[in-house]
């Protein structure tokens, strides 16, 4: 895995050119008074070098004739290991993550001004830690007080993401196998939960299934809070209360998937409690899923992210308007948007080391053309609230649709010449779920 990592600091620091790149790491969050949450490293520092603590910067400085990658680390503190383990001496953190030098971050002040003097950029991604992004300032105000002196320094701040995120957003063949690993899991933990879905049965059971699968498995946890939501509560997207009793006769809508080895896999399946559509259930189940089935079905190189969201819109709102829902001309619906109180979040997004993946879905006038190695979801919907609200002009939604939340999500790979569903294991056929 060395390798890989500095795989991917070469192919970076050909982009840094002759200037200096510097990675901050993520904080420790926390849970409440002095309780942390087990630590989660910042995906962008964890991607090029795989140190997972905090208190630690990366600095990339391709020109330097010695020191290339550089980390600044928390020093060995015999007290504090006690509470949370053994800490690397610098020389342990040398030779573990290979970097030329390592220095302690309390001499950063000190010690990163000389790596930067002789930069001509500094790329940096101005994020939450605002004490950091301040320093950073600090340094460059400094290196410009002092530049009419050298006659060079770095003359301006870039962002990181814009050179970064573009190699995060192709996987490596390393990375497809760890998110395989993340979407077998999660397949087997729905399969696991859905066997136990039946009326009387409390969400939480079913998140609890899902859970314990995960860590069974050997993953990290949960990628985002599981959401198991029955009835009506399908229709609100972050449900995570997962509080209530399955009822005969209404949907489970599941939206979950594992990190594994920090890698995320992200499904949904929407099945019916007592193992039944109803027939409103159905046509609208139905309607969702060759949404996505079409969205999918156009997920090649050559093709875009643009391309595959206007179809599943096309889709549903064709699919509302048949049956009555929807009313009006086709052309309009699509441009005024009346489709939305329905189906109002994206078709689907970049997935990776963040569940939300980095990457752009448009590229300025141009629309994002997928590459082999993309890994995106696809997770079209219609949510119809109980109080739903159409677009004014449209008419009232009849009871008989209102409670009835479905999303269906897959996590698929753009191959060299077309897709693979990463989570395809898991049944979505109308006839598949409802026999299960
Ligand atoms: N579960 C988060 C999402 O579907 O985007
Ligand atoms: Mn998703
Ligand atoms: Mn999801």
């Amino acid at each position: 895995m060395n390798d890989e990592f500095r795989q991917r600091r070469e192919r970076l620091m050909e982009r840094v050119g002759h200037g200096v790149a510097i990675f901050r790491s993520a904080p420790v969050a926390v849970m409440h008074n002095d309780v942390e949450y087990p630590y989660r490293q910042d995906s962008d520092f964890l991607y090029l070098t795989g140190l997972n603590e905090p208190e630690a910067v990366a600095v990339l400085t391709p020109y330097h004739d010695k020191h290339r990658f550089i980390l600044f680390i928390r020093p060995k503190n015999p007290d504090q290991e006690v509470w949370t383990g053994m800490r690397l001496s610098r020389e342990e953190a040398r030779d573990t993550f290979g970097a030329d030098e390592v220095y302690l971050i309390a001499d950063l002040d000190e010690t990163l001004p000389q790596y930067l003097e002789n930069a001509d950029t500094i790329y940096y991604r101005f994020g939450r830690d605002n004490s950091f992004n301040g320093r950073v300032i600090k340094f460059w105000q400094q290196l410009m007080t002092s530049y009419p002196r050298r006659g060079r320094g770095p003359i301006a701040i870039r962002d990181t993401g814009v050179i970064l995120h573009p190699l995060r957003m192709v996987k490596s063949e390393a990375e497809i196998n760890l998110m395989c690993k993340a979407a077998a899991i999660s397949v087997e933990a729905h399969k696991r939960a859905c066997k136990k879905v039946k009326p009387g049965r409390y969400e939480y059971e079913v998140q609890a299934e899902i859970e314990y699968v995960f860590r069974q498995q050997g993953a990290d946890g949960p990628a985002y809070p599981t959401i198991a939501a029955s009835g009506s509560r399908g229709c609100i997207l972050h449900y995570t209360d997962n509080s209530q009793r399955l009822q005969k006769n209404e949907l489970l809508l599941i939206d979950a998937g594992c990190s594994y080895h920090s890698y995320n896999a992200d499904i949904t399946r929407t099945i019916p409690v007592s193992g039944k559509f109803t027939i409103e259930q159905k046509i609208l189940y139905e309607l969702v899923l060759e949404a996505q089935r079409q969205a999918i079905s156009r997920i090649r190189p050559a093709n875009s992210y643009t391309e595959i969201s206007e179809i599943a819109v096309k889709v549903i709102t064709e699919g509302l308007a048949e049956l009555g829902l929807l009313t009006g001309e086709f052309e309009e619906l699509i441009k005024g948007e009346q489709y939305k109180p329905f189906f109002m979040h994206r078709i689907g997004h970049w997935i990776g080391m963040d569940v939300h993946d980095v990457g752009i879905y448009q590229n300025g006038d141009s629309p994002q053309m997928f590459l082999p190695g993309n890994v995106l979801t696809v997770e079209p919907g219609i949510y119809i609230g109980p109080n739903i609200q159409p677009v004014e002009g449209q008419p009232e939604v009849d009871q008989r649709w209102r409670g009835i939340g479905i999303r269906i999500e897959d996590v698929v790979l753009v191959t060299p010449d077309g897709n693979e569903v990463l989570t395809a294991g898991l049944p979505k056929a109308v006839r598949e779920i409802e026999r299960r």
